[in-house]
């Protein structure tokens, strides 16, 4: 468009410094519009490069495995990837502008969750690293990620939002899950196979035990038996032998009386057989024999007490008895011998009512238990004069008695033998735990005694022992109504 109205004329001096103001104003705007158009093509080149820097970045990451994406403070979403994009069901990256958690695929628990996150991690201005979470993805899939979120900030160090990205996990996870679950079958199956064969050990052990007692119950059993026979042909026959022998010494006195001078021959012989010492002594003699039988058959109901075998019942049975006839069976190991004076055993038994229990069993304990005192005292012994033995006598004392409460049997076994430590108290119950030589001790007995006590007979048995002083075992075994 011209500058002047061309109807306006001028005087020829201002007319040629006009032209002249005219072409260099042409000429400015000339220049004008070369920068003008230089400065667009520049434009353009800038935003070609910026879009391709843009397209470069967008490329680099929906070509990274992770999904990745960035909120402002109030965790509104800005960007993200194409990974990111398809999990969250928004088709392109560029749909996720102005969106929150809530408006994705996930469940709304998880979106809670992740906002919270991203609240601790602007708060706190610190990074989240390797956070382990669950997420319900477009597909409808169940994944588990591994999350990192790390704090945007301005120029001025000012934390503006949040950047994150994931990892998907779920196999992994799964993997995890599944190893962890096979691992706790594993576990669960070792102990309880352990507890199998533990469990078959031990019964095996026991019934070890259990027949070489039924054994000895039996060869007890079978004797007792055989002594009966000759035994009450004794006791039978010494009632008569006895009238007999009261009637001929009648007839001897009535003979002396009716002919007091039998002839020199008649009295030589009485002489000679000390006549009067004969009468005076034969009853007597024949009353300790009786006396004899007497114990001889106490011995064989001691036996047969001994070797009762158990019924499938508890029955009632007088716990003294069993002490006693226990201690009948262990005689031979309490005589003197070459290295020691015998142990004397100290009976303290009360008045006891019959208790309701296995008679076998509790007799196979006391054995155990007598047993144990014995070895304990030999021990203690080895080394000692006999002289020191005999002014500290071996002793084991056995008392019974009902409980204050009188709701038990309490039995107590003491010996003043070698002792234990507090090592070896802790563990005499366990099963095998010996500290006897090989061939010597099992370590079976006392596991066996626990087991009858405690869950056969719902009783208690606690030790109380000092080294080189002695040991005690404690018994309570309920008293239930006969
Ligand atoms: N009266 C006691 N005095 C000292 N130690 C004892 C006494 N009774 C038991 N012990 C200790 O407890 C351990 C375990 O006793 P337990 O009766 O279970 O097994 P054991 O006697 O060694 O072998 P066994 O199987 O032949 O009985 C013994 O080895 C011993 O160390
Ligand atoms: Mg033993």
């Amino acid at each position: 468009m011209p500058l002047l109205d061309e109807s306006v004329t001028l005087p020829a001096t201002t007319s040629a410094s006009v032209e002249q103001l005219l072409r260099q104003s042409e000429a400015k705007i000339q220049s004008l519009e070369q920068a003008h158009a230089k400065e667009m093509l520049r434009r353009e080149q800038v935003e070609r490069e910026l879009n391709e820097a843009r397209q470069l970045l967008q490329l680099v990451m929906d070509t990274l495995p992770e999904a990745i994406f960035w909120k402002d403070r109030n965790s509104v979403y800005l960007g993200c990837n194409r990974n990111f994009a398809e999990d969250a069901g928004i088709g392109a990256p560029e749909h996720i502008n102005g969106k929150t958690d809530y408006d994705l695929a996930w469940k709304e628990e998880e979106s809670k969750f992740f906002r919270e996150c991203d609240r601790r991690v602007m708060l706190a201005d610190r990074a989240e690293l390797g956070i382990v979470e669950p997420q319900l993805q477009s597909d409808g899939k169940q994944a588990w990620l591994e999350t990192n979120k790390v704090p945007l900030h301005d120029e001025r160090g000012k934390v503006i939002g949040i950047l994150g990205t994931y990892q998907d996990i779920t196999a992994r996870k799964k993997a995890e899950i599944a190893l962890h679950e096979l691992n706790q079958k594993l576990e669960r199956q070792t102990i309880e196979l352990s507890a199998a064969l533990s469990g078959l050990q031990q019964s095996q052990l026991q019934l070890v035990q259990q027949e070489k007692m039924s054994a000895l119950g039996n060869l007890i059993a079978g004797v007792a038996h055989e002594m009966n026979n000759p035994v009450g042909f004794l006791a039978g026959n010494l009632g008569p032998a006895q009238d007999y022998v009261r009637d001929l010494l009648g007839l001897i006195a009535l003979y002396h009386e009716t002919f007091p001078n039998p002839g020199e021959a008649i009295e030589s012989e009485i002489e000679e057989i000390e006549l009067d010492y004969v009468r005076e002594d034969l009853p007597k003699l024949l009353q300790s024999m009786g006396e004899g039988v007497k114990r001889i058959r106490n011995i064989s109901t001691s036996l047969r007490t001994f070797s009762r075998a158990d019924r499938e019942h508890k029955i009632p049975f007088n716990l003294n008895d069993g002490l006693d006839s226990t201690v009948l069976i262990l005689k031979h190991r309490l005589k003197a011998d070459e290295h020691r004076p015998a142990i004397e055993v100290i009976e303290q038994y009360a008045k006891m009512p019959p208790v309701l229990c296995f008679p076998g069993q509790l007799n196979q304990v006391f054995m155990n238990l007598l047993a144990n005192a014995i070895d304990a005292l030999e021990e203690s012994s080895r080394g000692k004069s006999y002289a020191e033995l005999e002014a500290v006598p071996n002793r084991i004392t056995i008392s019974t008695q009902v409980s204050s409460c009188e709701r038990e049997a309490v039995i107590r076994i003491k010996d003043n033998g070698i002792g234990m430590t507090e090592e070896t108290q802790k563990r005499v119950f366990e099963n095998l735990f010996t500290t006897k030589e090989v061939g010597k001790g099992t370590g079976l007995g006392l596991a066996i005694v626990r087991q009858i006590i405690v869950e056969k007979h719902e009783g208690t048995i606690a030790v109380n022992s000092e080294l080189d002083q002695g040991t005690e075992f404690v018994i309570q075994i309920p008293l239930e109504a006969v």
